[in-house]
This record gives structure tokens, sequence and C-alpha cells, in this order.
């Protein structure tokens, strides 16, 4: 494992076998997002996205949180303070790096550690997969300081969520667990959280066999296809095919069928071919 930050940064970023886990670093404060996490985290996202040594990103919080939201004493009343430009500069620096994390280079793991409230909520969908710890504890706590979930919570949890199960927790702002979250789709699989890691570290090994220039493509086509009709998404999906023709220099597609109709050597029914 390699240790790419200063202890005190508000983002560490921790090297291991293809992985890079990006901590939210701010556990006195439960990892709540201030301007210099946000600000931080662009430039991980940046870092990361021309490093080899991240195939997969898992995005985690020290402690016992992952995320307690947007922090609401330097993101809100601070910047309440300073006037409307600095409210807005600093919504683009938050919305700034989940728009990034959506579309990341690389596939993107969020790893539910702990705690994870309002605007937690984005980065949270904006991740490919989700891996919670039933011990962790979620909620759209918003309406319980008089606000509704803006950041773009609110259609974060449209994407995954029922319309039912996102109304009640947007208008109760209860509580619920790890396994509350996976019965609703907000996340794959929910653990006990001393299996966590393990589980987290085994689905990454999983996609680091993969084709990374077709996962890429893979995960924005599902993104972007969801909300266009179905001929345009058509020709979007084959654009993407053929584009892949031309960016994956490994050549994976005739690799693959090499593999498995001339040296038999896998069955793509039952696992990748050998990159
Ligand atoms: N913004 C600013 N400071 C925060 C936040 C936050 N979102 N969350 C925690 N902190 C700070 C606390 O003020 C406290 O600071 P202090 O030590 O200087 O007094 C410190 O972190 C520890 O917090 P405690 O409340 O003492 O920790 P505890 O473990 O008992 O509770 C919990 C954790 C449940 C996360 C609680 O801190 C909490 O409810 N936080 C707010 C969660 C929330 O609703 N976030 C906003 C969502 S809405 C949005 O993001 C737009």
């Amino acid at each position: 494992t390699e240790t790419d930050q200063k202890p005190q940064s508000p983002v560490l970023v921790e090297f291991d076998n293809g992985i890079a886990f990006v901590t939210l670093n701010r556990p006195e404060k439960r990892n709540a997002m201030n301007p210099a996490l946000n600000i931080r985290m662009m430039e991980v996202l940046d870092e990361l996205e021309a490093d080899d040594r991240c195939g997969v990103l898992v995005l985690r919080g020290a402690g016992q949180s992952w995320s307690a939201g947007m922090d609401l004493k330097e993101y809100f009343r601070e910047n309440d303070g300073k006037g409307r430009g600095a409210v807005l500069k600093s919504r683009r620096q938050s919305g700034g790096w989940w728009n990034r994390l959506m579309y990341f280079e690389k596939p993107t793991i969020a790893m539910v550690n702990g705690w994870c409230f309002g605007g937690a909520f984005t980065p949270l969908v904006a991740c490919d997969l989700a891996v919670a710890a039933d011990e962790a504890t979620f909620g759209l706590s918003e309406i319980n300081w008089g606000i509704l979930p803006g950041g773009n919570v609110t259609r974060a949890v449209a994407e995954v969520m029922n319309h039912r199960d996102s109304l009640y927790y947007i208008m109760t702002g209860e509580n619920f667990g790890g396994q509350k979250a996976r019965e609703m789709g907000l996340v794959n699989e929910s653990v006990p959280l001393a299996d966590l890691e393990t589980r987290v570290r085994s689905i990454c090994a999983s996609l680091l066999e993969k084709n990374p220039v077709v996962l890429k493509a893979a995960k924005d086509t599902f993104k972007r296809v969801r909300n266009m009709p179905f001929e345009q998404a058509d020709d979007y999906i084959y654009a993407k095919l053929e584009q892949m023709l031309f960016l994956d220099k490994s050549n994976g597609r005739a690799e693959g069928l090499k593999q498995f109709l001339d040296d038999k050597s896998f069955r793509p029914g039952l696992g990748a071919y050998k990159r």
C-alpha cells in the first residue's frame, strides 16, 4: 500500500494493487463536506484519472462516518454570510466533483462504512456501485433542519429509489440502515461492517480483470441511454460500440473472440477473457 497524501488532508488517497482508496478525511466532523474537501476532491479525481495505479476508485470515509453531508457551518452558514457569489461558487465546487464522479474514467464503488446523510447521497449515487455496512445509518435529513434535498440529492434519489420510498424518506427524514438501503436499491449490497472491505475488494478484483476501455463506455452508456428515447438510445449504443474499436488499443473484442472460438481457453458465459 502506498499513501499519497498528508494525514491532515481532507482527502486521503492510498493505492493497493489497482485499487485507489479515496478517503473523506474529516472524521472529527464526521466527514462533512466543506469547501476545502470539495476543492480537494476535484483535484484528486483529476489526478486519479491520469494515474495508472488507479484501476478502480473506492470512496470511503475515515472513522465511523461515510459522510455527514454538507458542512452546515462552513458550506451553508459561513457562505451565506459572504453573499450570493460565495454561495454559487461553493455549489459549483461540490456539484463539480459529483458530476465528475458520475462519469469518472474508471469504475467507482461507494463503500459506505457509517453515517450517510443529505448531500452525501449525490456522490453515493454518482458512484457506479455501492456497498454498505449493515451498521451504516442513512438519512435524508434535510427536512429535519428545514430545507429540501438540494445539490441534486432529490434527483439522485429518484434515479435509484422508487417513488414511494423516495418521498417517504424525503418527507420524514427517518433513518434507515444498510439492509434497508439494499432493499430499496440505494446500494447493491449490505454486509456486516467487519466484512465490508473484503467484499469491496472482491468486486474490485472482478472489475480489474475486465477491459477498462469497455468498462468506461459500458457505464456511461447505461447512465446516458436511460433518459433517451428508444431509437436514439439504439444509435448511441452502436456509436459507443464502434468507438471502442478505435479506443481499445488492446483489441479486446478480437482477442475475446479468438480465445473462445480458436483457442477454446475460456467461455464468455462463465468468465472473462485473459487480458
Ligand atoms: N456539518 C457540520 N458539522 C458537522 C456535521 C455537518 N453536517 N456533522 C457533524 N458535524 C460536526 C459536529 O458539529 C461536531 O462538531 P464539534 O465537535 O466541533 O462540536 C462534530 O462534527 C461531531 O458531531 P457529533 O454530532 O458530536 O457526532 P455524533 O457521532 O454524536 O453524531 C451525526 C454524528 C449523527 C452524523 C451528527 O453529527 C449529525 O446529525 N450531523 C448532521 C447530519 C446531517 O443532517 N447533515 C446535513 C444533511 S443535509 C445536507 O447535506 C444538505
